[in-house]
């Protein structure tokens, strides 16, 4: 295909606007798919993915697309995930198209990640092409969102696409608006080989396949190729395009899109961003790439069964070849073992991995209190990263502690407004900007990351009824007042439930939970005492009394069907446990307790 007949997009979207449905529209508008392969969305392939709704992998189809002009165009659509946490999966797909198209719920309108969205596209040089969706719903306003994307956003929202995704309406105006509107890929044909190293993935049937986008040059079944990040050489085995079914090819010149296997054995050798090169005719410079991500959140996995860790460990490193953003490292805890300290975009990405590999790989797992990453200066200088609270020294030798901070978007309306302020206030939050958008307020805050971790989120939904949208950018970090708070069970301090906290909460924490605990420690044949300790200073104390029932004497007896459940629940309880001592903590415990409200 010659390059004038090539859009490579993606498309941006607030959760829930329906990115995911027009991109199912288009496929099928497309007809690379029969009817009834058309499952709802195509593009969400993970069984995670589809139960939550949400999109997290970025996926690629192409489509052939022949125009009102009498052209055939191939039309490469990069899907994005929108929960703020995925803003990096954002930055790589962008990377490899030339423009954009915004889709804005007509019956919602701007929201906080439409905004984040758009501004990456526009950093990247994307042509925007707004599509208004959900015209189809009564509550729909047109004219409201056209004048609020202007508005707000900045850009020209008259041309803008109204579609029903639902309906099917408009969809061909949307292609058409991609080939007239969309700038086709510039790129050399004879130069050397330069292609973008969009993202990686493990196939259990195929092995590891990388995702490109040819930038210069000529990619072909059979070369010899190089990474150039870390010269690891690869011959590839097959080449091909998404279809959206896999459909190999002979080679991808200049502005395409497609997946390499090259037998790859080395998870580290594919790295996201990573330029790939011909051995034999090597590029002398690699493409600018994207910046690395940085996890924000930093949690300890543990294996419930200490024999499972070399499981735990494969099954991590299949993860991160799935998700460049997830970082591991290993760990080992007085308390837990032996595990790993993981890293993640926020809470949300750390909930999916979780339950990922509860699902995918049938491990049983404990995490502990997700900590962000706090900067610490020794009296006796140097400056060192802080992952685990529980490696945090004692006062005296800390010069000074620095937390990371947030700026955070959030819009909202109105009638809401007075609770999101409490809500940041209560926060250490501090007010940059307040600004209208007809009844919707937009607040922009400083927050402490620390603050916005464990519950945020869910605050802000409950205290807004849902109608609140959220987004935010890492703004730095700042000295803080902050102090580690222990917490020992029976006198034993439990290293997984440490946590840092500012000096003005230290105290309401640590008595939260350690009334959390004496709810989620089950009683036991001897008294238990919780303690929460700033250094030997004790802040906090409950106690959980003894108990000597054999658990199935409230059952008078009688049914014996019933007895076995009881013992059969029981022995599953035990599974769960964790020992401490001579004390047995629930897993549920440990993240359970951290979460504040
Ligand atoms: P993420 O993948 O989670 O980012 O969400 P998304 O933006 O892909 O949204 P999705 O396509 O899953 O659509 C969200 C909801 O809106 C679904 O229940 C869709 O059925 C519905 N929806 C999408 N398009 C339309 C439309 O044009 N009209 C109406 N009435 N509903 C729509």
């Amino acid at each position: 295909t010659p390059l004038v007949q090539i859009r490579n997009f993606s498309i941006i979207a607030h959760i829930d606007h329906g990115k995911s449905t027009l991109a199912d529209r288009l496929i099928q508008a497309c007809g690379a798919l029969s009817e009834r392969e058309m499952k709802s969305q195509v593009l969400d392939n993970m069984e995670l993915e589809r139960e939550r709704g949400i999109t997290i992998k970025a996926q690629t189809v192409r489509l052939n697309y022949p125009a009102k002009d009498g052209k055939t165009y191939v039309l490469n659509l990069m899907d994005t995930p929108g929960h703020v946490d995925f803003a990096y999966e954002v930055s790589r797909s962008l990377a490899a198209c030339e423009g954009s198209l915004l889709v804005v719920d007509a019956s919602q309108g701007v929201e906080a990640q439409t905004l984040a969205n758009v501004y990456q596209a526009i950093d990247a040089n994307h042509e925007i092409v707004p599509v208004l969706n959900k015209v189809d719903l009564p509550a729909a306003d047109v004219p409201r969102v056209k004048a609020q994307i202007e508005e707000v956003i900045g850009i020209s929202a008259e041309d803008a696409v109204e579609v029903s995704a639902k309906t099917g309406l408009n969809i061909e105006a949307v292609l058409e608006a991609l080939v007239t509107r969309l700038p086709p890929p510039k790129g050399d044909d004879k130069a050397p080989l330069k292609a973008l190293l969009v993202d990686s993935w493990y196939d259990p049937y195929l092995g590891v396949i990388i995702l490109v986008r040819v930038k210069e040059g000529r990619l072909k079944k059979g070369a010899k190729i190089r990474m150039m990040s870390n010269g690891a050489v690869y011959h590839v085995d097959q080449l091909g395009v998404f279809l959206p079914h896999m459909t190999q090819v002979d080679d991808l010149g200049p502005g395409e899109m497609g997946y390499i296997n090259a037998a790859i054995k080395t998870v580290a050798d594919c790295n996201v961003g990573d330029t790939i090169t011909e051995e034999n005719k090597p590029a002398a410079e690699p493409l600018a790439g994207f910046k690395p991500s940085v996890p924000v959140v930093w949690c300890g996995l543990y294996p419930v069964n200490a024999d499972d860790f070399e499981k735990l460990r494969d099954s991590l490193a299949k993860l991160r070849l799935n998700d460049a953003s997830f970082h591991y490292e290993t760990e080992t805890s007085a308390a837990l073992g032996f595990g790993f300290r993981c890293g993640f975009l926020g809470l949300l990405h750390l909930e999916i991995i979780q339950e990922r590999l509860s699902r995918e790989f049938n491990l049983d797992l404990i995490a502990t209190a997700p900590s962000v990453v706090y900067h610490l200066f020794r009296s006796n200088g140097g400056m060192e990263e802080l992952h685990n609270p529980a490696d945090m020294p004692d006062g005296s030798v800390i010069e000074r502690i620095e937390e990371p901070w947030i700026k955070a978007t959030i819009m909202v309306p109105d009638e809401y407004l007075g609770a999101v302020l409490a809500l940041c206030t209560e926060r250490r939050g501090q007010q940059e900007d307040l600004t209208y958008v007809g009844n919707r307020a937009m607040a922009v805050y400083r927050l402490p990351l620390n603050e916005v971790v464990f519950d945020f989120y869910d605050r802000l939904k409950s205290a807004t009824r849902g109608y609140a949208s959220f987004d935010y950018q890492m703004d730095g970090y700042e000295e803080s007042d902050l102090v580690k708070i222990s917490i020992l069970v029976n006198q034993e301090p439990v290293d997984a439930l440490a946590f840092v906290a500012h000096r003005s909460v230290a105290e309401t924490r640590g008595r939260a939970i350690c009334a959390r605990l004496k709810e989620l420690i089950p009683r036991q044949l001897f008294k238990i005492a919780i303690q929460a300790a700033i250094g030997s200073r004790v802040i906090a104390r409950e106690t959980i009394g003894a108990l000597s029932k054999d658990v199935t004497a409230k059952c008078y007896g009688g049914d014996i069907s019933r007895k076995r459940k009881l013992l059969e629940k029981q022995k599953e309880g035990k599974k769960r446990m964790r020992q401490f001592g001579k004390v047995e903590i629930p897993q549920s415990a440990f993240l359970a307790a951290l979460k504040m409200d």
